[in-house]
């Protein structure tokens, strides 16, 4: 049975070819469903298309889907298309010809459009949550161990001190910049569709702003066409705050795996956090982080495979917008498990002491011999010449003491004044 049954049925194949996962996938939306049908038929009864006793008994028969929903007892019955029919389906089927009432001015495009715009508003937070207990967990690393020196490499080659203070606390500013994405992402999701209907609007005087108010929506999506345009770009949008913080997580990943690995030796984690190999039997492998660089990777991809699903469709609703919920649905927990393991991981994490008193770090100091010359009054490039040639010569004798004092630098992380500039950002997604 379909909500567009005129007298037929569609060939079983085309139905499954159509539908594909998308019923598995509505099921995630089905709770914003309700929330947008009872805000829906509230207007509808504002503008007097439902009576106030229609009103009353719909909302009802929708609060007790809702609660199956919640007891997560829903379930899209085969044979129905999405989840916006078997809501209507089951609520015709409870209460007849008032159910048939609730779709006036409204179409399955605006529909599922404002579904998602509730549902990725969820996401994002959610994503928010969890980078805020990683930032967190990064600036309290970045504190307890912000005395240990580590090799700052370039080109992959020793280049001048860094410390844990900085590595972790790098990583923390970095997902504040990965902050500002997801909170534009929210923003774009926080704009209400409902209304557009099929794409062109309705000869119905419906009163959006009113459904704005009630759904939360900071503003709306005036022109009908434009919210209807925002499928797939609200989708974009929250792909690349996804990637975004992937990305650095990835980052981070790598850095972990390298600083395990024996020629580094500068992090290790309990055994029971390590993997073993079937035929080494002195074997402690990094998995967590090699699946999480490999995850955080992947999900980098998704705003390309969204742009590619996307380049040139015609203005309008296509049925191709569709397949953007395999995209971005399984992304968003994706990414939460890696941020979330990343946390549980950096619980347990241990930092070598004195790893810069090893002679292979020896060159790791030059430059602070050369600013050593250039204070007492040597001009900087006679200073430079003179410890490049004792380093020539095998005579460099590295000072191993640190003194940076600017902003930002290792004997001055800043930490407060980054965690000040991460939770105003996290303050606009509401968190
Ligand atoms: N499952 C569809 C989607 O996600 C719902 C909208 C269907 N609209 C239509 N005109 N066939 O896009």
């Amino acid at each position: 049975m379909k909500l567009w049954s005129k007298g037929f049925e569609p060939d079983k194949m085309i139905e499954q070819f159509t539908v594909g996962n998308d019923r598995n996938l509505d099921l995630q939306l089905a709770r914003y469903d309700v929330q947008g049908s009872m805000a829906h038929i509230r207007m509808l009864e504002s503008i007097g298309l439902l009576s106030a006793d229609e009103l009353k008994v719909l909302l009802e028969a929708l609060g007790e889907i809702a609660e199956i929903i919640e007891r997560g007892e829903f379930t899209i019955e085969e044979g129905v298309e999405d989840v916006h029919s078997q809501v209507e389906f089951m609520l015709t089927s409870r209460l007849g010809d008032i159910g048939k009432k609730i779709h006036s001015g409204r179409s399955r495009n605006d529909q599922v459009l404002v579904d998602l715009k509730l549902f990725m508003r969820d996401e994002l937070r959610s994503i928010g949550r969890a980078v805020e207990r990683l930032f967190n967990r990064l600036i309290a690393l970045s504190e307890e161990h912000k005395d240990k020196l580590m090799p700052g490499y370039t080109h992959l080659q020793v280049a001048m001190p860094s410390s844990f203070g900085l590595w972790f606390g790098a990583y923390a500013e970095s997902l504040a910049d990965d902050m500002q994405m997801l909170v534009a992402a929210y923003n774009i999701a926080n704009q209400n569709p409902l209304g557009s209907a099929a794409g062109y609007g309705s000869s119905f005087p419906l009163d959006r702003e009113m459904t704005t108010r009630l759904l939360d929506f900071s503003t709306l999506h005036y022109n009908v066409v434009a919210a209807q345009m925002s499928r797939g770009k609200t989708e974009r949008a929250a792909a690349m705050a996804i990637a975004s913080i992937a990305s650095t997580l990835g980052h981070l990943a790598m850095d972990v795996c390298m600083w395990m690995c024996q020629n580094f030796g500068f992090v290790s984690f309990p055994d029971s956090l390590t993997t073993g190999s079937s035929i080494m039997p002195h074997k402690k492998n990094p998995d967590v982080f090699e699946i999480m660089r490999g995850k955080c990777n992947r999900l980098t991809s998704i705003p390309n495979e969204i742009a590619l699903l996307t380049a040139n469709l015609p203005l309008g609703y296509n049925r191709d917008l569709q397949l953007l919920k395999d995209i971005i649905f399984p992304a968003t927990g994706e990414l939460v498990s890696c941020l979330d393991m990343a946390d549980f991981m950096l619980q347990h994490i241990s930092v070598k002491d004195n790893i810069t008193d090893d002679p292979r770090y020896d060159y790791l100091f030059t430059v602070e011999e050369v600013n050593r010359l250039v204070l007492s009054g040597v001009p900087f490039r006679e200073a430079y010449k003179k410890v490049g040639l004792e380093v020539q010569d095998g005579t460099y004798r590295p000072e191993r003491t640190v003194h940076h004092t600017h902003a930002g630098s290792i004997n001055n992380l800043c930490n407060d004044k980054i965690a000040e500039k991460f939770s105003a950002i996290a303050d606009k997604l509401k968190i």
